[in-house]
């Protein structure tokens, strides 16, 4: 293995950048050549490949966003076009590449390996948490805490308004932002697509925290866990609560990445370039109990999530 390249791919992550600099230092330090792709499998398929030294990754590591750009491109999943991205590749020499993004791009780097033997590794990059084989993926620990940003500020005029705050945050399928962020700002309520609940119940439960006089409560409230404005308007009539809906939104996806997000980049980026540098592909790197490991792809991608109810359980007793 002598060149390797770089791409990011769906939904960009704080720490990506971080990730990217580990990747390109750790390599040019054991003597690859190393390629940086733009835009994902879109700029893999367009040949937007250019050659990284140094100083590419200057002054990014405290920099949300990617600086190789990220792009979802549905064209990715027909082989005539993922030969095209392989041909690219091998024009250039290169037999290794990263990719940093969630299990769509994962299903996509394990085609082009399968297909065209370019050793692949992934390296988990997305704020949702939403992959079963690791504890944490890049992003997740920036985004939370930007959603805690946000509870904070917004429980300080809510309170003074005797006002109910629905808050949705981010998260595709999985209730993880919503999780660790409700429990860590105090939420009264936490809706994530993983625990079914009934909107009545809410009501009334928050009717009855009005007639013992508390009259402010935070719901958090996943992306994937129903309708929010339909649990305004049942708020409304029902608890006769006046209900503001706050969606967080993109700020979940930008901002400087955290220590916890700045390190499991370091580690995540070296543990990398080491497989790839070992004649490895079709592997993905993760972290489990704070120990960083790699493992096969497609036993991770077949890996189902779960839902940490243990700790759904703890918030329902600290309110
Ligand atoms: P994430 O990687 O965060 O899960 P997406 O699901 O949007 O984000 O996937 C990112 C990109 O990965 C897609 O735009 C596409 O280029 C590629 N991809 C996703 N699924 C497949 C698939 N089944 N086959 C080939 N490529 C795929
Ligand atoms: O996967 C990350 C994520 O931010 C999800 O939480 C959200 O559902 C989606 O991407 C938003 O995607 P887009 O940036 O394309 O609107």
């Amino acid at each position: 293995m002598k060149k390797i390249a770089i791409l990011t791919s769906g939904g960009d992550a704080p720490g990506m950048n971080a990730s990217i600099r580990a990747c390109v230092r750790r390599a040019l330090n054991f003597g690859l050549e190393v390629y940086g792709v733009e835009r994902g499998y879109e700029g893999l398929v367009h040949n937007e490949i250019f050659k990284m030294d140094t100083h590419s990754v200057c002054d990014i590591i405290q920099r949300g966003g990617t600086i190789l750009k990220s792009a979802r491109c549905l064209e990715f999943k027909k082989p005539e076009t993922r030969k095209i991205a392989a041909d690219n590749l091998k024009k250039l020499g290169i037999e290794g590449l990263v990719v940093i993004g969630g299990d769509g791009s994962f299903t996509g780097a394990k085609l082009l390996s399968d297909e065209h033997g370019i050793n692949i590794v992934g390296i988990p990059g997305t704020i949702d948490n939403d992959l079963a084989y690791t504890d944490y993926t890049l992003g997740f620990d920036t985004a939370v805490n930007t959603a805690l940003w946000a509870i904070n500020a917004l429980r300080d005029t809510m309170t003074s308004h005797d006002r109910v705050s629905i808050i949705k945050v981010m998260g595709r399928h999985c209730g993880d932002i919503a999780l660790y962020s409700g429990i860590c700002g105090g939420a009264e309520f936490i809706l994530v697509p993983e625990v079914p609940y009934d909107i009545q119940e809410v009501a009334a439960a928050i009717k009855q925290n009005a007639e013992r006089g508390k009259m402010s409560n935070i719901i958090v409230f996943a992306e994937g866990a129903g309708n929010e404005n339909e649990l305004k308007t049942v708020l409304q009539v029902i608890a006769h609560s006046d209900v503001k809906v706050t969606t967080i939104g993109h700020i979940q996806r930008g901002g400087a990445p955290s220590m916890a997000d700045r390190m499991l980049a370091a580690r995540f980026g070296a543990r990398a370039i080491d497989v790839l540098l070992a004649g490895l592909t079709n592997r993905v790197v993760g972290i489990k109990g704070n120990e960083v490991f790699d493992m096969d792809l497609t036993e991770a991608l077949s890996m189902k999530k779960v839902f940490r109810k243990d700790l759904y359980d703890i918030a329902s007793t600290l309110c």
